[in-house]
């Protein structure tokens, strides 16, 4: 191949090698954008007009967090392939009346945070093109009714519209009658009073309508029977009343948390809600007699619910009658509501009063309930009644309560004695309970027995200042216990008893007084331990070997350790989260300093190390004087074979020798 034809072919190979390889594109004095084959970012490049010369093929554009305040038929005539364009957090104020026709492909807008309120009779002119827009977020523009009304008049494939964060004070009737293919409407943070009636149900297809963040004070009518999502939470409202509806009503979750409801709400007789968050609200009771609505009623309307938060209300008595009717609910949150009694009342048999009856009685009436959060009330005692009403219980939080465990333990002989008491709470034999919290419950002692025959997995006995825990406390947790927590406690070594937990290996010990870790802790297979904020100088040898067996993650900082003992650390160091944070101390006398503990410092001071120090210093001494010894005998030794040399040859200028010299000797002989 000749010079030319090499020369000819990096030519003509040379665009088509360019185009092939993600390039950046100029633009003057900022960062380049970053292009591909199909997309280009300029994300945040301060541009104030729209980039020229974007190739043909170009499928997506992300303009987004620049300052551009208009966009004219011009920048984007030559965009015909683009399917997604990101103009968000810009200065946009303008759109020229053909700026999105050459779109034809354009799939998704993203105009978020812009300033579309401006001109928005002519901007609305510029969407009656976009007749295959899927999805438009024009959120946070400052458009009110009117506004809105300008943007949506014809986009007839429309399925996801994001208005949030707008000023909408009303849905009127026709608003959304250009966009009729919704799926999901978002209006969230808005401030809407109203929605007429027949604003929605326009929109046949819709299934996700977030209303969150608004103003509402009451929903009647519902109306949207294909409707599954509906947010309504961070709201004004009073009441809901859907009872009305006839029709099937698909929906699956609904969120009025946050609200100022008094009652529950009324759902559309036939629905399929599972998921239903209260929490938030000003629910007294569970049902209101005076409503005419009975807890049968209710019940009904609520049969499919699988998860029902009623949070933050002010229920003072544990709705029994309500739950009853509640066979798919599986996780219930009552959590910091007024509940102190727990006098919970079955209806009885009286027809058959026998044990046989009674247990297929309680079968009857059980709940289906996994998760129950009762945290935040002012609980003293659980009834055993009230275990026998949830047979399912897996996951349990009494935290924040006033629990007064029973004394079930018969110290004398060590048996457990689980009498049927009503005025004490104890959790012995719940074969399904896996994980219970009594955080902050002012406990004092855990007695034995309490967890008799109840596997449970995890136990959270945290923020219960100066509980004691014998070495009972914990039996029957043996093989079961996987993690606990003690953290807050304020707990001595000596209050401090384990049984051998063969299964236990997350730990948080955090905040308590222990001046050692505990002997009986060795025994388990620890992965995960926090002895944070505790009095611990030092870990001992033998511990540190036994956990570093199966520790993976220890959190120490908080501990007045010593600078001077410090073994544990090489035996435990890689494992240490917070070594960065973990101070050691050195006292001696006046002396005393304070230093990271993995610090080159810690160590020097030490008795021990300053012990190496002199001796490496003598060590030093005795040898530079041993040198000094040496050169000076050597010097001395040189001195003796060479002065009478010196001497001589003094001598034999002043007077000739008068015996010859060795070597003359031998040159002789
Ligand atoms: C568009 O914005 C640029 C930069 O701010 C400005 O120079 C230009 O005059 C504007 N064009 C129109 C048609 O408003
Ligand atoms: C409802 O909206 C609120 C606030 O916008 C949000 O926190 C919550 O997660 C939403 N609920 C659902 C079920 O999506
Ligand atoms: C209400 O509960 C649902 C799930 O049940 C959850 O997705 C939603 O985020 C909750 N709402 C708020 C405001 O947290
Ligand atoms: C109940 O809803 C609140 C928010 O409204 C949320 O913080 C809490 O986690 C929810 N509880 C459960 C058990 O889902
Ligand atoms: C029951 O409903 C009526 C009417 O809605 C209301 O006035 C009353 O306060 C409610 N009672 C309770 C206990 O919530
Ligand atoms: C409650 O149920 C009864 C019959 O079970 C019915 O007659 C009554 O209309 C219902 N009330 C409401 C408000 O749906
Ligand atoms: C009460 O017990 C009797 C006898 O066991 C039984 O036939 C009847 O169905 C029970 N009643 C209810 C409401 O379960
Ligand atoms: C506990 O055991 C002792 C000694 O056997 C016995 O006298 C006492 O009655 C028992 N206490 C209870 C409450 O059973």
């Amino acid at each position: 191949m000749g010079f030319l034809q090499v020369h000819l072919l990096f030519w003509v190979l040379l665009p088509a090698f360019l185009r092939a390889w993600p390039r950046q594109m100029e633009t003057p004095k900022l960062l380049p954008c970053w292009k591909t084959w199909i997309s280009v970012s300029c994300r945040g490049r301060g541009l104030t007009t729209f980039p020229q010369g974007l190739s043909y093929e170009i499928k997506r554009i992300d303009l987004s967090h620049n300052a551009i305040s208009n966009l004219t038929d011009h920048d984007t005539s030559a965009l015909e392939q683009l399917e997604q364009l990101d103009l968000s957090y810009n200065h946009l104020r303008s759109l020229s009346g053909g700026a999105l026709g050459h779109l034809a492909h354009l799939r998704s807008l993203i105009l978020a945070g812009n300033q579309l309120h401006r001109d928005h009779f002519s901007n609305g002119n510029a969407f009656l093109s976009l007749v295959s827009l899927a999805a438009l977020d024009v959120s946070a523009n400052g458009l009110d009714n009117q506004m809105v009304a300008s943007y949506l008049h014809h986009l007839p494939v429309l399925e996801w519209l994001d208005l949030s964060g707008n000023h909408l004070t009303c849905l009127a009737n026709g608003i959304f009658q250009g966009v009729p293919r919704l799926r999901e409407l978002h209006l969230r943070r808005n401030s809407l009073v109203e929605i007429e009636e027949g604003a929605l149900s326009q929109l046949r297809a819709l299934e996700v309508l977030d209303l969150s963040m608004n103003s509402l004070h009451c929903i009647t009518g519902f109306g949207l029977a294909q409707l599954r999502v509906l947010n309504l939470s961070y709201n004004a409202l009073e009441s809901f009343d859907g009872a009305g509806e006839e029709a099937p009503c698909r929906l699956h979750v609904l969120d009025l948390s946050h609200n100022w409801l008094n009652a529950l709400p009324l759902l559309p007789r036939r629905n399929r809600l599972r998921y239903l968050n209260l929490s938030h609200n000003a629910i007294t009771t569970a049902t209101n007699e005076s409503q005419n609505v009975t807890p049968q009623n209710v019940s009904q309307s609520f049969a499919k619910l699988m998860d029902l938060n009623l949070s933050r209300n002010r229920l003072g008595s544990f709705p029994v009658a309500l739950l009853h009717g509640l066979a798919s609910l599986r996780a219930l949150s009552l959590a910091r509501n007024c509940l102190s009694d727990f006098a919970v009342e079955l209806p009885t048999n009286h027809s058959s009063p026998g044990p046989i009856a009674d247990r297929a009685w309680q079968k009857q009436t059980s709940l289906s309930v996994r998760m129950l959060d009762l945290q935040g009330n002012s609980i003293s005692h659980l009834p055993p009644r009230f275990f026998d009403l949830l047979p399912d219980l897996e996951v349990m939080d009494l935290g924040l309560n006033r629990i007064q465990l029973c004394q079930a333990r018969n110290s004398s002989k060590g048996e457990c004695l689980h009498a049927k008491t009503e005025d004490c709470t104890t959790f012995h034999c719940l074969p399904h309970l896996r994980h219970l919290s009594l955080r902050g419950n002012n406990l004092r002692l855990v007695h034995g027995c309490l967890f008799h025959q109840t596997p449970l997995a995890s136990l959270d006995l945290s923020e219960n200042q100066g509980l004691v825990l014998p070495s009972y406390a914990l039996e029957g947790l043996e093989a079961s216990l996987q993690e606990l927590s003690l953290r807050g406690n304020r707990m001595k070594t000596a209050s401090l008893n384990f049984p051998c937990l063969v299964s236990l290996s997350i730990l948080d010990m955090s905040g308590n007084d222990l001046s050692a870790v505990p002997p009986s802790l060795l025994c388990s297979p620890l992965e995960k331990l926090d002895i944070q904020g505790n009095q611990l100088e030092s870990i001992e040898e033998a511990a540190a070997k036994q956990l570093r067996r199966s520790l993976r993650a220890l959190s120490v900082a908080g501990n007045p350790f010593s600078c001077c003992e410090r073994k544990w650390l090489q035996i435990l160091g890689t494992s240490v989260l917070d070594l960065g944070e973990t101070l050691c101390y050195y006292r001696n006398g006046d002396e005393s300093f304070t230093t990271q503990i993995s610090g080159e410092q810690a160590g020097q001071l030490c008795p021990r190390n300053a012990y190496k120090v002199y001796l490496a210093v003598t060590a030093f001494l005795v040898c530079t004087v041993g040198l000094l010894c040496a050169s000076v005998r050597w010097f001395l030794k040189r001195a003796k074979t060479c002065m009478p040399l010196c001497l001589g040859s003094l001598r034999n200028k002043v007077e000739p020798a008068p015996s010859p010299s060795k070597e003359a000797n031998s040159t002789i002989l």
